[in-house]
């Protein structure tokens, strides 16, 4: 018999295309995780429109309606805690977390980066603004786990992507984009099947 299926929360922020790679991917049987959740930030956002087409359970979390930060996780981890949620995927989530997030789904959680970190840390459109501007000739996506800092977790997965001469922010984020859809997937079923092991700064993904 199968393991079951891990359950998974994702988070985001916009428009939800690493959302809708990660309710693809889980909607084939094989797959080691079902998305039982989409948690946002805030309201009219593309990620929830996508979650409701798919049948997913939603739930807005706002910042701006808790005292503070402390406050504000606390009622994120009460949402997750309340569905039995394994494993988490921030997708294009723009919050960051107090502690108590880390005590209860520490090494629990991926994050999708568009770039290679360490370098060009900050929001997509910061990313791509930077990026553009050093010069560099070749960027990528980074799956990493979430922790306390800005993009500063554990890195799982990275793949480079060539910066064309006449990239635009636009253009260069389809490319990054199109190889996030594979990649966060792929990293978020390692997690799923508990092959992926944390020592220090370095992640390993063990062969299944
Ligand atoms: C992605 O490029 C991700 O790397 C970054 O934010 C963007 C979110 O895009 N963290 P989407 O909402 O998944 O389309």
């Amino acid at each position: 018999m199968s393991s079951p299926r891990r359950r998974l929360a994702v988070l985001a922020s916009g428009t939800g295309t690493n959302l809708q790679a990660l309710l693809d991917a889980a909607s084939g049987p094989a797959y080691p995780a079902e998305v039982v959740l989409v948690m946002a930030d805030r309201d009219g956002i593309g990620a929830l429109d996508r979650a409701a087409a798919a049948g997913v359970d939603r739930v807005v979390v706002r910042l701006e309606d808790h005292a503070d930060r402390d406050a504000f996780t606390r009622a994120c981890v009460s949402e997750l805690q309340k569905r039995d949620v394994d494993i988490v995927a921030t997708a294009g989530y723009m919050k960051l977390f107090a502690p108590v997030m880390f005590e209860e789904y520490g090494e629990r959680i991926l994050n999708v980066h568009p770039a290679l970190l360490p370098s060009f840390p900050g929001h997509a459109r910061k990313v791509l603004r930077d990026t553009l501007a050093s010069g560099v000739k070749v960027t990528g996506v980074t799956i990493h786990f979430l922790d306390e800092g800005m993009d500063t977790g554990p890195i799982v997965a990275q793949e480079a992507v060539p910066v064309e001469d006449d990239d635009t922010m636009e253009t260069l984020h389809a490319r990054l984009q199109a190889v996030e859809h594979r990649l966060f997937p792929d990293a978020v079923a390692h997690l799923a099947a508990g092959r992926i092991s944390v020592d220090g700064r370095r992640a390993r993904i063990q062969s299944p």
